[in-house]
């Protein structure tokens, strides 16, 4: 008794999202999926719960191969699945929303539904109000209620898809509690994370996924060295660095402390010259970030001195750091860095020095077509931004990047990208590198950080947990590091 995959293909254009995933999963099991961001983990669970289709592959459930088409297929057979944020119709009660997913044909009257909620949700451990508003409810609740529907629906298959984003530490541990639970009662629980700890805490067998396929799978424990080697890969850096010459330094942290949510940078003193890039490793949450954010002038450091090119920029709004040269760029491309809706030629008419009153629009098309061409985007000055592909969004936020910059803030510059994308993103960054421009970036990649750092900050648990510069460094040195331990 147990799921299986064979062969699970699925692409995105020229991304293989799921590139041939097998794997088998016994029943009764708390199993990790663990992987990057963009390793193919959210894909596959979609595709397993009926929201996307496969291009080819299997997944049998108990000995049967199944046909999903939708996500109603899948419950019919068994497999729910939790997303991030849970698809709760928010302006209806408790109740509404436990017999919108009403099964069989005849629909229960509220007293019998009410009777039910309270029979599953008192089996779970939980209590609900059910008169009270979705939308009232935190998302730990949330959760609590989509568990319960789900577990009524008749789920063998329970599919939690990076569930502790949003929720408190309190709501993580009763969330924790309940998966082990529904795993001793002999449900499949898939805990899909790309946070090491969480996986080590909780389950009793991992797949590590890594771009699209499956590349361990093992009962736990596995130590966090093997774990983060198996997400990251083996990490062979190409001897064809040649350092630009060091200027003046640009960004200097002097005993900065910062502080964001769990993450607490204590006491860090770091500077970046002219022409020095600086990687920032570490798992995804643990102070990478925030770094970037109060560097960028969207955070304030609570205390130590903050300044580029020498100006005192601790209380300096976003604005003055831009005035300064600083240029931030985050991860999340359209959501912080474009604008749907916007065109290619308006977001860099936006983003131009020289925009008068007026815009001529002739001259904004001709220049938007010259960018087009220099970054090689694939669009028209009229595509809007969200019709590009992931390549072509950084392509654009790159082309948007003033000439003029001293400092650059990246977040992932190249996550999700394929290499030809990202090998061109590098090519552009380190033109501006030979010109003088400090860069700080952040990424998940080992590689990446190997190749193109001067200098590698390794955060930890929300703080500084060692630097190192790039010649007296390796991959395993930083998986090491980035999963808390110094090599002894
Ligand atoms: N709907 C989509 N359209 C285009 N590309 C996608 C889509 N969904 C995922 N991708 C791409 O597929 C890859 C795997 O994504 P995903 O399965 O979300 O990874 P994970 O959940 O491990 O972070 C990424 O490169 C991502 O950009
Ligand atoms: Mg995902």
């Amino acid at each position: 008794m147990g799921l299986a995959t064979h062969d699970i293909r699925k692409h995105f254009g020229t991304i293989r999202a799921n590139d041939g995933i097998s794997f088998t999963i016994e029943s009764g099991s708390l199993h990790g999926i663990l992987g990057e961001n963009g390793a193919g983990k959210s894909t596959l669970m979609k595709i397993l719960s009926g929201f996307y289709e496969a291009d080819s592959g299997e997944v049998d459930l108990d000995g049967e191969t199944l046909d999903l088409r939708s996500p109603a297929d899948a419950i019919k057979v068994g497999i729910g699945m939790l997303h991030q944020d849970p698809l709760v119709f928010l302006p209806f009660t408790v109740l509404d929303n436990f017999v919108l997913g009403s099964p069989g044909p005849q629909r229960l009257d509220r007293s019998d539904a009410r009777a039910e909620l309270e029979r599953v949700s008192g089996e779970l451990g939980f209590r609900f109000d059910s008169e009270r508003l979705a939308r009232d409810l935190t998302v730990g609740e949330r959760q609590q209620l989509e568990i319960t529907r789900l577990m009524w629906l008749g789920a063998k298959v329970l599919i939690f898809d990076e569930p502790t984003t949003g929720i408190s530490a309190t709501q993580r541990d009763q969330l924790f509690l309940t998966l082990r639970s529904l795993a001793e009662n002999g449900l499949i629980v898939l805990f899909v994370s790309h946070k090491l700890e969480e996986v080590e805490e909780l389950c009793d067998s991992v797949t590590v996924i890594r771009q699209g396929k499956v590349v361990f799978e093992a009962a736990m424990p596995i130590t966090s060295e093997v774990l983060v080697e198996k997400m990251f890969g083996k990490v062979f850096v190409e001897e064809d660095r040649d350092p630009a010459p060091f200027g003046a330094p640009v960004l200097e942290l002097s005993r900065v402390t910062i502080e964001e949510g769990t993450t607490h940078i204590e006491d860090l003193s770091l500077s970046c010259a002219a022409g020095e890039v600086v990687g920032l490793a570490g798992l995804e949450g643990s102070g990478q970030r925030t770094l970037l954010r109060a560097c960028a002038g969207l955070l304030a450091p609570s205390s130590g001195l903050l300044s580029v090119d020498g100006n005192n920029l601790n209380k300096a709004s976003y604005r003055d750091h831009l005035a300064a040269g600083v240029h931030y760029l985050p991860a999340g491309r359209l959501e912080e860095g474009l604008v749907e809706g916007i065109s290619i030629a308006e977001h860099l008419v936006l983003t131009s020095e020289d925009t008068g009153f007026f815009i001529n629009w002739d001259a904004a098309d001709e220049a938007a077509r010259q960018e087009i061409d220099d970054y090689s985007i694939k669009g028209r000055p009229s595509s809007p931004a969200e019709a590009l592909s992931g390549g072509n969004q950084q392509r654009l936020l790159l082309a948007m990047i003033p000439d003029e910059v001293r400092l650059l803030l990246l977040e992932h510059p190249t996550r999700g990208l394929d290499v030809g994308s990202a090998a061109y993103v590098w090519q552009r960054l380190l033109e501006r590198r030979s010109d003088g421009t400090s860069i700080v970036f952040s990424s998940a990649d080992l590689d990446e950080l190997l190749r193109y750092s001067d200098r590698i900050v390794v955060f930890f648990a929300g703080d500084v947990f060692a630097m190192r510069n790039v010649g007296e460094t390796d991959g395993e040195e930083l998986g090491h590091l980035i999963g808390g331990k110094v090599r002894g």
